[in-house]
């Protein structure tokens, strides 16, 4: 994924996500994947609404919401149960990787404009 942010962290962690929902697409990777992106995600996602808290960020509300359905997704995928052969891999990781990338370049957007004019960053 090319650069998502200004914010080093921001962005170094976004390309992780990437790296990780790729990964969930290669055959024979094995589900242990799925645990290792929703360990990295809670880290980013608190790591954002940390900043949108100790800012008083006026889209702190709707941001984590969206943050919410995510880690949802991810919980679904956890599921005792839940089918996770080769081609349901694929799917989700474009699925998730789709869902990222509009979150990083529109949502995540204007909370880094927003860290950039504080002095937070
Ligand atoms: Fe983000
Ligand atoms: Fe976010």
């Amino acid at each position: 994924m090319r650069k998502t942010s200004e914010l080093i962290w921001q962005d170094a962690q976004h390309q992780v996500l990437f790296q990780i929902l790729d990964e969930i697409a290669e055959p024979s990777r094995g589900t242990d994947i799925l645990e290792k992106l929703q360990l990295y995600t809670e880290t980013h996602f608190s790591l954002e609404e940390e900043y949108m808290e100790q800012l008083g960020y006026p889209g702190r509300e709707a941001h984590r919401r969206a943050h919410d359905r995510f880690r949802e997704e991810i919980a679904q995928l956890l599921q005792p149960g839940q089918v996770r052969d080769e081609a349901f891999m694929a799917l989700i990781s474009t699925f998730l990787t789709e869902w990222l990338t509009r979150h990083v370049l529109g949502t995540d957007k204007d909370l880094e404009d927003f860290i950039l004019r504080s002095d937070a960053k």
